[in-house]
């Protein structure tokens, strides 16, 4: 192997820098030449390349986004464009990739490497969402429940003021990892997400008891995935039947995917990012790398994107006692 692309694809995610840094010099470190890809997979279509230098990734591992930016591709989806791609990377004498995205960028690699067992690609787990097994912490994750931790410390300032019912939605897809760490990480009384079923009478419950322990305030936590909806219909549904509580909804939205990556994120992006570039030197490829128990963990491209990462018990019993 002596040249690699490297690109992001899919939402972008607070960290992505500090990988794209991390193989950008690893690559130089080791001798490769190295060319980020703009655009995700609609710059390998395009033939979108910067050849990259160990000074054109200075001073970028403290900003969110990401440098090399990220698009959809409808043409990589195809079979054409995927021949194109192919042509545009063999034409630039690229034989190993590292692509920063989630499940869709994996699913893009590895059909792409059926097709073209020749180049080999290798995926940092890129998303805030955190809904890729093998692997603790996808890139984005940790900075993602951080700025939903400060956002829903400060509704609870005004919703303390005023004792009110407050319904914070926050992101996650289809998974609720971030709802579940913010609610405990802020001390709210309850989350609604995915991976548990909603159920307005026992809400309406937990409520009730909070409202009579004459709490400051009630903050309910619900993931965008929930099952009825999400915050605007869980509120509908709910505050009708506390006529003394005033009640409010905030959607946290897209400020959860920006922002200064925190310090956990800036080390293990950077530690995927160098583990990616060894694993394309040794030969590998059509895997993921992921961080398990403060280990590195490699998992196929395929088991990485099935969705079946499980919600820790404890997190929810710790929910449950510590409310
Ligand atoms: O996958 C990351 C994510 O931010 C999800 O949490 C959210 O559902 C989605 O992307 C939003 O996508 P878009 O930026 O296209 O609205």
């Amino acid at each position: 192997m002596e040249k690699i692309g490297v690109f992001t694809s899919g939402g972008d995610a607070p960290g992505m820098n500090a990988c794209i840094r991390a193989v950008v010099r690893t690559a130089i470190y080791h001798g490769l030449e190295v060319v980020g890809i703009m655009e995700g997979y609609q710059g390998i279509v395009d033939k979108n390349f910067i050849p990259m230098t160990a000074d054109s990734v200075s001073n970028i591992i403290q900003q969110g986004g990401t440098i090399l930016k990220s698009a959809r591709c409808t043409q990589f989806r195809t079979k054409k464009g995927r021949k194109k791609a192919y042509k545009n990377l063999k034409e630039a004498g690229i034989d190993g990739v590292v692509a920063i995205g989630g499940d869709g960028t994996f699913t893009g690699a590895a059909i792409f490497m059926q097709e073209y067992p020749d180049i080999n690609f290798v995926g940092c787990p890129g998303t805030i969402d955190n809904d890729l097994h093998g692997t603790d912490f996808t890139i984005g994750y940790d900075t993602a429940i951080n700025t939903a931790m400060e956002a829903i410390d400060k509704i609870k300032d005004t919703a303390n003021a005023d004792a009110r019912l407050f319904f914070i939605e926050v992101m996650g897809r289809d998974v609720g990892f971030i709802a579940l760490r913010s609610c405990i990480a802020t001390g709210a009384e309850t989350v609604l997400m995915p991976e548990t079923s909603t159920n307005i009478k026992a809400l309406v419950k937990t409520i009730s008891e909070h409202y009579e322990r004459k709490k400051a305030s009630i903050i309910i936590i619900v993931a965008e995935g929930e099952e009825m909806g999400g915050a605007v219909k869980v509120a509908k549904k709910v505050s009708k039947k506390f006529t003394a509580l005033s009640s409010r909804v905030t959607i946290l939205g897209h400020i959860q995917r920006g922002g200064r990556p925190t310090a956990m994120e800036r080390v293990n992006a950077s530690w995927m990012g160098l583990e990616a570039v060894k694993a394309l030197i040794a030969g590998e490829k059509g895997i993921m790398i992921g961080i398990v128990n403060n280990k590195v963990a490699h998992t196929s491209f395929e088991k990485a994107i099935k969705h079946n990462q499980e919600i820790s018990p404890t997190l929810l019993e710790m929910v449950k006692v510590l409310a």
